[in-house]
């Protein structure tokens, strides 16, 4: 069994007055060096604000956090970000910029901004070009982002992501919104990075049949809370008896 990259113990944010309760509420789940995970569960439950929480963008009332056996605190909240690429819900994308200028802006954390002022330097945009030719978009790389499909964003995004040679890559959404075949390149890609270069991979997905064939593991979060840690065999019923009780 492989070591725990990332832990949450009693993860709980600051009470929500709309939803009367902490928006997380009392998370605890542990995910494995390698391993593809999705996070499955229905609007609202709290996926996007715990994939926040992992880089320290939701900041936590209750409980604890622990990447790469580095536990989250202010301090080292900035190492904790340089093993931890984000792919935000939506891409996240600057549109105006082009794909290159996108994926250049991953490395802005890295950078002093006086080694951006006159542009970054030839290594990065060597880096970056060589990122978006792996991800088969090379010819895009001077394209406005705006001007290209939907899963060629997302490629973009992903690129953006790995510009930081992270560890661990979170994707929030990272194929809503796209048609079947656009999808099932995203997908490869993340399982790619994942089987190939060993960067473990959490995911916010919709699909259950998609969830299925590319992730080892599945934890579902409802109201706030991590209501089912498995396989990805049984989904289905999980979902039936979620969307019951949400209904009540
Ligand atoms: N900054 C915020 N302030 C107050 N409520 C929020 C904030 N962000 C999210 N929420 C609420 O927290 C709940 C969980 O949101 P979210 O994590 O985005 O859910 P999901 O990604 O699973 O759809 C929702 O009810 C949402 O309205
Ligand atoms: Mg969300």
């Amino acid at each position: 069994m492989n070591e725990t990259v990332i832990e949450c113990r009693e993860v709980e944010t600051t009470f929500a007055q709309s939803l009367n309760r902490p928006i997380l509420n009392r998370v605890n789940c542990e995910i494995r060096r390698g391993e593809f995970v999705v996070l499955l569960g229905l609007n609202g439950a709290g996926k996007s604000t715990l994939l926040r929480s992992l880089v320290g963008l939701t900041p936590i009332a209750r409980g604890g956090i622990t990447v790469d056996n580095i536990p989250m605190t202010p301090q080292t909240l900035p190492k904790i970000r340089r093993q931890v690429g984000m792919l935000f819900q939506g891409g996240g994308l600057i549109r105006q910029l082009s794909a290159l200028d996108n994926v250049l802006c991953g490395r802005l954390g890295l950078r002093k901004s006086w080694q951006t002022l006159f542009g970054f330097p030839k290594q990065d945009q060597r880096l970056a070009l060589q990122l978006l030719d792996e991800l088969g978009l090379y010819e895009h790389a001077y394209q406005k982002t705006s001007s290209l499909s939907g899963g060629q964003q997302q490629r973009v995004a992903i690129a953006r992501a790995l510009i930081q040679s992270p560890q661990i890559l979170l994707a929030d959404e990272p194929i809503t919104g796209l048609d079947v075949m656009a999808a099932k390149q995203v997908m490869d890609t993340l399982a790619q990075l994942n089987k190939e270069h060993g960067i473990t991979v959490v995911t916010v997905l919709h699909d259950l049949g998609i969830a299925a064939e590319y992730a080892d593991r599945a934890l579902v979060i409802d109201a706030g809370r991590i209501v089912y840690d498995g396989d990805c065999h049984d989904l289905q019923a999980e979902f039936t008896q979620i969307s019951k009780a949400a209904k009540r």
